[in-house]
């Protein structure tokens, strides 16, 4: 479904993506983790067209996408639920969702996906006329996603959905995303909570300092972190990603 290959982006002299390569097959939930600063959110926005790779391709759904307008991959059905939640403050929760759904513009289509965002996220419903900025953090959280939603992805990639949410907000967001999963929304999850990522994902990535480091499944990850532990004295458990 997406395929990116020897993708290498930076931020003017600044490297961040020294040749990224990756697939996500439909109907997968693939984690991509890494430490701080590793280029998790940078290969998003390059997919995501936010920011011009400088090298490399990324092909959706058999077509190359690379460097093309974030509203015309939107319209190809990736989307990408930014970090830091970028909602429009100033804007009503409905204004915010009537912005996602900027190319399913038919009343009915549009009717339609707001009742299931309702249906998934009750709290945007209640809240519906109410300034973006004035949601919980958590409650922003579920608008993003939510706005997201409205474009009906094939792909969503969610940049660190659960930072900064309180524990049992976590656990929501989790729920929400093995949801969208069983619904048949193929997606592609940056998370620092690593542990909680691989319970739910079928695969993962790890990238460090803009390359990828490892890929394969959870299962595979954790006994190469074991064996990792066992060289190098490294601590035990996930929530530390250190190959
Ligand atoms: N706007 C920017 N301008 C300059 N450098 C940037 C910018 N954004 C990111 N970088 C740099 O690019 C590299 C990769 O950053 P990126 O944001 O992709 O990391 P990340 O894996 O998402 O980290 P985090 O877990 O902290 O979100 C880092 O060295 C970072 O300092
Ligand atoms: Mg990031």
């Amino acid at each position: 479904m997406l395929t990116v290959n020897d993708l290498h982006a930076s931020y003017g002299a600044i490297k961040a993506l020294h040749g990224v390569s990756l697939e996500v097959e439909e109907g997968e939930l693939v984690a991509l983790l890494g430490t701080n600063g590793a280029g998790k959110s940078t290969t998003l926005k390059s997919i995501s067209g936010v920011l011009r790779p400088l090298a490399g391709t990324v092909r959706f759904l058999g077509d190359e996408i690379t460097g093309r307008k974030p509203e015309a991959i939107v319209k190809k059905g990736l989307s990408l639920v930014p970090e830091g939640r970028d909602i429009f403050g100033s804007l009503t929760v409905a204004e915010n969702l009537r912005l996602g759904a900027f190319s399913s513009y038919e009343r009915n289509r549009y009717q339609e996906d707001l009742e299931e965002q309702f249906a998934l996220f009750p709290i945007l419903k209640e809240r519906f006329n109410q300034p973006g900025g004035q949601l919980s953090g958590g409650e922003q959280q579920q608008l993003a996603i939510a706005r997201a939603l409205m474009s009906r992805p094939k792909l969503l990639m969610l940049d660190e959905p659960s930072l900064g949410l309180s524990p049992a907000l976590v656990d929501q967001i989790f729920a929400l995303i093995e949801t969208l999963r069983d619904r048949g929304t193929t997606i592609l999850l940056v998370e620092q909570n690593a542990e909680r990522a691989l319970e739910i994902a079928d695969r993962a990535y790890v990238l460090k300092n803009g390359l990828i480091k490892f890929s394969g499944t959870p299962q595979q990850l954790e006994s190469e972190l074991d064996l990792a532990s066992v060289y190098f004295g490294g601590e035990e458990g996930m929530g530390e990603v250190t190959v």
